[in-house]
């Protein structure tokens, strides 16, 4: 079993194992920091909120005798992720877990969203998940263990749809991404996963302005955050880690006719749904 990855912390060794999360401040990536911290690792939380930052840190050093950074950070600018390193560096800390789970959705199509909108999310969604990996894998490296789950989501697994028309599509590639990744780090004792969930109740669609839409989903299509984070982080202590992680039976149903059926079906399929869910331009 990956040293970072399981249990974390021992005292008696002074082994402290660190994670990163970023998007700590909701949803998803509040829950991996809470599961995480329950695990025994050390935390470093950033988001742009600093204060659910800050509550979320101490709950979690309260309940778990665990230490927790808050680094407030905008991921959308084009130089957070080396200030957010450098200040990781200052205070002499190795992450040797790192989810990169901030995200959201933008609503529209290509041309009808401003093109500083599109640089921003490509920014946030794609370009800090490379960075962050680029800066972040030698000292696994160097230390020969570590994790990364990158969280992508049902959408990167099955065809793209009209309108949040950069979403899928960064998706699949943090999919591609993490498939490269984990080929090229498996030597080294590192762990790379592309955890792809399907709807999750989490601020995204409130974020998004989709939440009355979304609500019309069946129940059974949702899944709880406590539920995706726990899969994930039970797959990433496997013997065999899968790189691809789909929690949920219906998400994982669904992503296996995606890739079944012929290209020109899977689209047609995608496209009626999409027309009942997605908001119409
Ligand atoms: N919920 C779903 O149905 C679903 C399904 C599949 C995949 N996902 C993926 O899961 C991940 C987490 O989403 P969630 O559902 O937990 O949504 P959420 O509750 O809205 O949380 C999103 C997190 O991302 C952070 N974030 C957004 N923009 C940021 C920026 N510019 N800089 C830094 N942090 C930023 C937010 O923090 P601040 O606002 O404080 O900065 C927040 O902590 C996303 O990558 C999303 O694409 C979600």
């Amino acid at each position: 079993m990956n040293q970072a990855v399981s249990a974390s912390k021992d005292s008696s060794q002074g082994n402290t194992s660190t994670a990163l999360v970023t998007g700590a401040s909701a949803g998803i990536g509040a829950e991996f920091a809470r599961q995480l911290a329950a695990q025994g690792h050390d935390l470093v939380l950033t988001a742009r909120r600093l204060d659910r930052l800050q509550q979320l840190a101490g709950e979690l050093q309260q309940q778990h005798s665990i230490r927790v950074h808050c680094i407030a950070a905008d991921l959308a600018a084009a130089d957070a992720v080396s200030e957010l390193v450098s200040k990781i560096d200052a205070q002499q800390l190795h992450i040797d877990i790192l989810i990169n789970n901030a995200g959201y959705g933008v609503p529209g199509h290509l041309t009808s969203v401003d093109w500083t909108e599109h640089q921003r999310f490509m920014q946030v969604l794609v370009l800090a998940v490379i960075e962050l990996s680029y800066r972040l894998l030698p000292g696994m490296q160097q230390r020969g263990f570590g994790g990364i789950i990158n969280v992508a989501s049902l959408a990167g697994l099955v065809p793209g749809t009209a309108s949040h028309t950069l979403y899928s599509a960064s998706k699949a590639f943090l999919i591609r991404l993490s498939e490269s990744l984990a080929l090229e780090n498996e030597q080294h004792g590192i762990r790379v996963q592309a955890l792809c969930p399907g709807f999750t109740y989490s601020e995204f669609h409130d974020v998004t302005g989709s939440r009355e839409l979304v609500s019309q989903m069946p129940d059974y299509m949702w899944l709880q955050a406590e539920h995706v984070v726990r899969i994930s982080l039970a797959a990433l202590v496997q013997d065999k880690p899968p790189v691809l992680v789909v929690p949920g039976r219906i998400n994982r149903t669904l992503a296996r006719i995606a890739a079944w059926l012929p290209h020109r079906r899977a689209l047609n399929l995608v496209r009626q749904r999409s027309r009942k869910y997605r908001q119409q331009e």
